[in-house]
């Protein structure tokens, strides 16, 4: 796939470096292509992904969003026409939504054409670089009503190196995957139990 990763930071250099991995197609859409924090990332997955929000949008047919979540307006202004594009939202609008939208996924609903997942939004992103617990892989979990775009991010989440991508249900139940977001928040910081902790669903 020819994906665009809008927000180079934590959870897009994460998904960046597996995605590469994979065998994907990966640009980077960034604001300042030679700021530290890029440069370091170019090191690690080449220096020619990175280009303008624009042309990483335009170029690519699969759009992950890992920036904050009030810079949505940014990115589908500067993103240009959204038609056609699969938008995975991997962001928590937990202490700061995109008003007057409750989350990004909302956001893109919208005010673009995309067809709009929410995904990789669960946990923390060092579990993004390394998904595997003692030998057994952990979960991602995603929600939207585009059966085609649910398709690409279960493919993305596997080639990551999740276990599964747990369906969440429809785009009723966005904000209850944040809220499932904010229980792997409470668990990790609040608590005190740290980051290295990771949910999976187990069937009897
Ligand atoms: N951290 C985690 O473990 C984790 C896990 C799951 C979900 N999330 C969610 O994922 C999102 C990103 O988190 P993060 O930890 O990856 O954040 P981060 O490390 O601060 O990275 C955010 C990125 O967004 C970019 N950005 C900000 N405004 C932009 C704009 N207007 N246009 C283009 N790029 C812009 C920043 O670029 P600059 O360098 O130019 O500022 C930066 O590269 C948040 O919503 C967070 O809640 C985080």
């Amino acid at each position: 796939m020819k994906i665009a990763i809008i927000g180079s930071g934590n959870v897009g250099g994460a998904l960046a470096q597996r995605w590469v991995a994979a065998g994907h197609t990966v640009l980077v859409g960034a604001r300042f292509p030679l700021s530290e924090k890029n440069i370091k990332l170019a090191t690690i997955i080449g220096e020619d992904r990175f280009t303008s929000v624009q042309s990483a949008v335009q170029q690519c047919d699969v759009i992950l969003i890992a920036t904050a979540p009030p810079a949505v307006f940014d990115v589908i202004s500067q993103g240009g026409d959204f038609t056609g594009k699969v938008v995975i939202d991997a962001t928590n609008s937990v202490r700061m939504a995109p008003d007057p939208y409750p989350t990004v996924f909302h956001a893109f609903a919208a005010k673009t054409p995309a067809a709009v997942v929410k995904c990789f939004n669960s946990t923390g992103f060092e579990n993004m670089l390394n998904p595997v617990y003692r030998g057994e892989k952990i979960d991602m979990f995603m929600a939207g009503d585009h059966t085609q775009a649910k398709a690409v991010a279960r493919t993305l989440a596997t080639d990551a190196g999740f276990g599964d991508c747990t369906d969440f249900g429809g785009s009723d139940k966005v904000v209850l995957l944040e809220q499932f977001a904010l229980a792997w928040i409470n668990l990790a910081i609040m608590q005190g139990m740290g980051r290295d902790i990771a949910f999976r669903l187990v069937r009897r």
